[in-house]
Formats: C-alpha cells, structure tokens, sequence
C-alpha cells in the first residue's frame, strides 16, 4: 500500500512488489511478437557493412573504393576522405560514460577490427561484397597486444569514475602489528560481452528530426551525446529501444560505427541500417579488460587482517583512457586496518574496453578472494571461518556504518544449504569416483549506485492507469519490476498498469546500470504515482460529499484503487473521486536519485560456495554444485530477482573456467572472434545451482529499500570456483580462464 504522503524515509510497497510474477514481456519474446532494433524495416532502407581492419597497428593506404562502388547494389562507400564530419570534436566527452568517438576520422588503424570504412547498398548482401571488395591495402607495424609489451600509461586517469589509487589507515603501523604476510598474483582475461543481439541501429530522417532503434541501456544520455555529435537539439532525436537481447554494459556507451550509419542516412536522405557481426563487435564496442593483479594481506597473531594491499595492472587503448576498477574491490568488504590501492594502465593496440558487468568488481574480487582463501589456509583457519573474523560493520575504506548488511545470514544460510560444515581443510582430499572433489567459496559485494530518473504517472478517469519512463529492458525484467512498483504508488491492481517505456520521448529512466536500474527509475515511478495519489487524496478529503471528507492526507491510504480512511473503514473508489471531480485524469510527476553526499556505505552482499569436479589426468574442471545466498534490500520480484542472480553466477561460470579473447602476438588479430572459438557457458556447464535472497531492510539506500542484483552474482562466484579448483587439486589458479592444463 502506498502512504500518501510523500515518501520521505522507509516506505512500505503494497500488494504488487513482492511477487514473484512472470515477466511481462515473456509471451512476446517466445512469440517472436518483441522487435528489436534490426527487424525495422522502414521503407527505402539501405544497408550498411563496415569494412574493418585486418592490421592492428598502422595506416590504411589504399582501399578500392572504385571496386566496391561498380559491384551492382553498392549506393557509397565512406571512408576517411569523404565521411561526414561530426560537429564535435571525437575527443570531447560530454558525459563520464562516452567514449572517444571513432568515425573514420583518418587513416590510421589503432586495432584489429577497427572499422575503416562503411559501406551503403541496396541489399546486406551487396553491401558485404562491397567491402569485401575494398581490398584494402596498410602500412603495418608491429602491434603489442600483451600486457608484458604495451607501453605504461601515463595520462592522469581514473579507474571507472573513481580515484586511481586510495590509502586509508596507516599502513606501516598495520604491518608493524603483523606476524604473517600472505601475496597472490592473479591474471584475468580480455572478455567480451556478446550479447546475443549485436549492436544494430536502424536511422532515419524525417527533415531534422532523427528517428533511430537502437539496442540502448541509456535512452536520455544516449539522445543528448547522439544530438550533440549530429549538431541538432536533444528534442529533434527519438531514439527506441523497447528490448534488448542483452547490453551488459556494451550498449549503455554510444559507439561511432552508430554514428556512422546515422551521417549516412543523413547524407544519402534514405533510412539505413547496420547490425554488426559476431566478430565486428570484437574492438569497436568495448570489452572487459586484461588485468594483472597483485594482493598482499598482512595478517596479526589471531588471524585478523591488519593491511590489504591491491594493485591492478590493466590493458587500455592507445586513444583513450578507461582503466578497470579491480582494486575497488578491496575497498569495502573485509575489516582491515589499512587499506592501499592502486591502478596502473598500459596501452596496447586494442580497442577501447569498457564497463561490463560487474565491471571492476567482477575481476577484483576473484582476485581478492584467491587471496583470502590463501591467506586462510596460512592462518590455520576455515575460509568461511576466516571471512567471518574479518567481518566487518563499517567499511574501511570510508569509516562509514553499512546501510544495511546481512551478510552474516547469506554464509550461515548458503554454508548450511551447501554443508560446508563436513569440508576437510586439506586440500585433495575428496574424490567422486576417479574425480577429484574440491569446495570453495567467496564473497559477493556489490555497489549500490544510483542515477536520476524521472517519471509520470497518470491515473485515468476508469481506475486505471498509464505510466512513463524511457527505462531499458536488457533482459533484466524491468517491465515487470517497474511496472510492480508503479503499482503500488499508485495503489491499484498491476493488470490496471499500462508501463510505457523504451524510447526517448518518455521522461528519462536513467541509465540501466550498476545494478542501478530498479532503485533508480523504481523510486522516480513510486514517487509518480504517489503525487498522483496525493492529488486524488486532496480532491477526496476536501469534498464534503466524500466518506474521506476531513481526513487529511495523512489520514488516507492508497490500495486496491481505493482511498481508505486510516479512523475507520470507510473507502472511496477512484473512479468516484475522480467522476465526481468532473476530472478525466489526474497526472503525478516523480524523479528518482540519491540526495546529498552519503553518510553510510552501500552495498549488496551474499556469500557463493562451490563444488567442482576434476579430472586428475587430463585437467578437465566441471562445477558441479554452486550455491549462493543473497542480500540485497527489499526485493521487488523474488522470481526475476533469483533470475538476475543465477545469470549472474553463470557469468562466474564463464569467468573462472571460459571466457578468454585470444590475440595472436604477431598480427594483433583475434583468434577466436566468434562463439565457436570464445566459449560462454552452455547449459552443460550450468550445473545444480541455487540462489537464495535473504531478508533484509535498509532504511538508508533509499526510500524503497531496494538495492541490485544485476552484477553482484558475477562477483563471489569466480573466486569461489578458484577456490574449489585448489582445494580438489592443491593447485592455485593465478590466472582466469583456468586452463586444465593449469592443474597437471
Ligand atoms: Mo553495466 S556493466 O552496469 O551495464
């Protein structure tokens, strides 16, 4: 039920958030009735193939154009020469998640895969001839690729929007008071988001306007940074994107192969479209990048951590500046009396990698808890037993309280689902059959950002209602999980909800990111319907013919599509209120974000614990057993909430034992650019897996209590099925993917 009052503080949800309802969109996608961007098909529409770069290092010197253009179907080819310029400069970065913008500004060749031209013709076929056609031809340099032969980075940076490096607590002290000292390197793999559809965009222009769908998890930003490199008002684009099979971070940031088929619809006055290939979308659309990440905990006499030390070393481009976050991970999770971190980027001739999901994190804290479970065994102690000595109420980074951690409760209630308790401590000492039986486990944490959003509901004159936010359904469920909350700000029945979202007309939802997504836009769409609810109230409890006559908002609450008196049991229908109002509808306004400077440090949690099985003679690892326990806030849709956090394990999955993009050393090229070579995990990998959410309340997050779930799977689940290969086979992974022959 809503309060109709505003929602300063806890609120409490009515009958909609709870429950575990299927998504919204389901019929639709298993229907084939969803469409995503390249199944526009606007009339006059024109094809565009990018040609891309078979070098990774040095300038394109001749491509024939003529040769493509003669080939029957090919209506242009752009290439540096005659594409049109930006009204930006490509280095001018209007927003923290826009990347420098490469659209064919010149002829050098910064990666494997870059494009170097764009191809336009009347069918797809034509236009990939085309560019096969361009044969290009390049004046080759050596490329570096690896971590060991890139050059130190030296521009000043930041790691993903936070500091580079971070101290807290007297380090030397911390260490001074320390009997043991425990280091681990870890390296982790270049990965690639893969989503199951490609970045495609179809573009259109109507005079001035600009009509594009796109796949996009930030419909407001991405309008503003498409219209400021197009030269035209943010008001003159409407960008689309009512699904997405999948972003991951890859289509919350605006590329320029984009922009590119948006300069040639402009140009050549016809709608175009470009849908990128499984193997174009290995450089120009961003990656998680390579780390290299040396940890070094200094521990007292009883076992406690006196001092994390986090050091990451990462790959970046030659043209911009992302560096991954890994160290960030050490920041918040266990008690340590010091804390140093820092980031170190080198460049490479690579494109630019970018946040994807659970960015920093992800990587971070598999290194992390390779660490603790090495410095366990030092300390004599059990790895869950170690955790929990250095469990920690305030995070030492910042000296702020949690605003909430259940934490304690997800080891209790995963140990015991997974019976960590019969663990022997030595490692190699289980067996199933002639497989070697190991058991690890990690910690998962994750931030709890939030963006701005803002949203409308409008309740309508039969009780019913619609509600606006351009939010982004990347598979997530926010259809589902929004539409939920907007219910109970309004107070009525989900099936009387009509959710608008999925394009740039609508007001903005923000980015879906950082887990971010259902706090955000969730808490714009509560506070929508609750003013739409207290104008409903104000109309009620002032109107003498009203059973709510006298009232007072605060005396009424919203549910069912009724306005309840608080003193008795007296109701009144909306429709009533609003009939006898002579009203058609009444419309709330509502934004979401975090006010003011945080004074408590927020965080998902939950603890992962694994079982893996490997062959002694040829290495193979399977997991065979995962289990994980959540806490996460109030949790919206227990279902889609459960969804979210197994797809985030199997994430963990591909992480620990899969996902690597492999570069040969010489060309530069990609080797496995496709989904036969990159292996993501299969259902055959995805063994017994359970995910659980534990309760808890955090009046701090924000008004709703909501945290995210969207990332924080991925985290503990890595070191914890490193941690499970060790303690089958006494071997410590120090890199991920681990290979099998890693074990024998
Ligand atoms: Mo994400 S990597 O926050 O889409």
């Amino acid at each position: 039920m809503a309060d109709v009052m505003n929602i300063q503080g806890h609120v409490r949800l009515g009958s909609s958030a709870g429950q575990p309802l299927t998504r919204r969109d389901g019929i639709l996608k298993v229907t084939g009735g969803a469409t995503y961007a390249a199944d526009n098909r606007p009339e006059g529409l024109l094809h565009a193939v990018t040609a891309t770069a078979s070098i990774a290092r040095g300038r394109v010197t001749h491509l024939d154009v003529a040769a493509a253009e003669a080939h029957p179907g090919v209506v242009k080819v752009y290439i540096p020469a005659n594409v049109p310029a930006l009204a930006l400069s490509p280095d001018n970065k209007i927003h923290p998640f826009v990347w420098r913008m490469e659209a064919l500004q010149d002829d050098s060749v910064r990666y494997a895969g870059q494009p170097i031209a764009l191809v336009l013709a009347e069918t797809l076929e034509a236009a990939t001839e085309g560019a096969r056609l361009l044969a290009p031809q390049y004046d080759a340099r050596t490329p570096h690729v690896t971590l060991d032969d890139a050059e130190p980075f030296n521009t000043e940076t930041t790691a993903f929007g936070r500091p580079a490096d971070h101290a807290s607590g007297d380090i030397d002290l911390a260490r001074a008071q320390a009997v043991r000292q425990v280091t681990t390197e870890v390296e982790t793999a270049a990965q690639f988001h893969n989503a199951l559809e490609p970045h495609a965009i179809t573009a259109q222009w109507d005079g001035d306007r600009l009509v594009i769908d796109s796949p996009n998890q930030a419909l407001g930003l991405s309008r503003q940074t498409f219209a400021a490199f197009l030269g035209i008002a943010p008001e003159d684009v409407l960008l689309r994107s009512p699904f997405l099979g999948g972003g991951f971070g890859s289509k919350a940031i605006l590329y320029g192969a984009q922009l590119l088929a948006i300069l040639a619809a402009r140009d050549l006055g016809r709608p175009v479209k470009l849908a990128l290939r499984r193997d174009q979308m290995y450089g120009p659309v961003g990656h998680r990048a390579t780390t290299r990440q040396s940890l070094r905990l200094d521990l007292d006499d009883g076992g406690n951590i006196a001092a994390i030390q986090h050091d990451t070393v990462t790959l970046t481009s030659t043209f911009d500046h992302f560096l991954e976050g890994a160290s960030n991970a050490s920041h918040s999770v266990y008690a340590a009396q010091a804390l140093r971190t820092t980031h170190r980027g080198r460049r490479a001739d690579i494109g630019t990698p970018g946040p994807m999901r659970a960015p920093g994190e992800a990587p971070g804290s598999a290194a992390l808890e390779i660490a603790m479970d090495v410095a366990a065994y030092a300390a004599g102690l059990d790895p869950l037993e170690f955790r929990l000595r250095n469990y920690t109420d305030t995070d030492p980074s910042s000296g702020m309280a949690f605003s909430s951690k259940a934490l304690r409760e997800c080891y209790a209630q995963a140990a015991e689902a997974f019976g960590w308790a019969d663990r022997p401590r030595e490692p190699r000492m289980m067996r199933q059959g002639r497989l070697l039986k190991g058991w690890g486990m990690g910690t998962a944490q994750f931030p709890c950002p939030m963006f701005q959003a803002a949203a409308h509901a409008t309740l309508r004159a039969d009780g019913s209602a619609v509600v606006e936010t351009s939010a982004a359904d990347m598979g997530q469920g926010a259809w589902t999980v929004l539409a939920q909350i907007a219910a109970d700000g309004l107070g009525i029945d989900i099936d009387k909800v009509e959710f608008r979202s999925g394009h740039s007309d609508l007001p903005d939802a923000g980015v879906a990111g950082g887990s971010g997504h259902t706090a955000t836009a969730g808490t714009a769409l509560f506070n929508a319907g609750a003013d739409a609810v207290r104008q409903l109230a104000d109309l009620a409890t002032n109107d003498p013919a009203s059973p709510l006559f006298g009232a007072g908002n605060s005396g009424v609450t919203a549910r069912n599509g009724r306005l309840h008196r608080n003193d008795d049991d007296r109701s009144e229908a909306y429709e009533d209120i609003l009939a006898r109002a002579g009203l058609d509808l009444i419309k709330g306004v509502g934004a979401g974000a975090r006010e003011g400077e945080p004074t408590r440090a927020m965080f998902s949690h939950g603890a992962v614990f694994a079982e893996v099985l490997v062959d002694p003679d040829l290495g193979q690892i399977r997991v065979s057993r995962l289990i994980g326990a959540f806490a996460a806030g109030r949790i919206i849709n227990p279902r889609l909430a459960r969804s979210q956090l197994l797809g985030g394990m199997v994430w963990g999955i591909g992480f620990a034992l899969h996902e690597e993009a492999l570069h040969d050393a010489r060309t530069g090229r990609f080797t496995n650019n496709d989904l036969a070579g990159y292996h993501i995990p299969v259902n055959a990998d995805a063994p017994m897996m359970e995910a659980v959410t534990v309760h808890e309340d955090d009046a701090f997050v924000n008004a709703l209590g909501i945290k995210g779930v969207g990332e924080l799977g991925v985290t503990g689940t890595v070191g914890a099925i490193g941690n499970a290969v060790w303690h089958a086979t006494g071997v410590r992974p120090h890199r991920f993917p681990i290979h099998p022959e890693s074990l024998i």
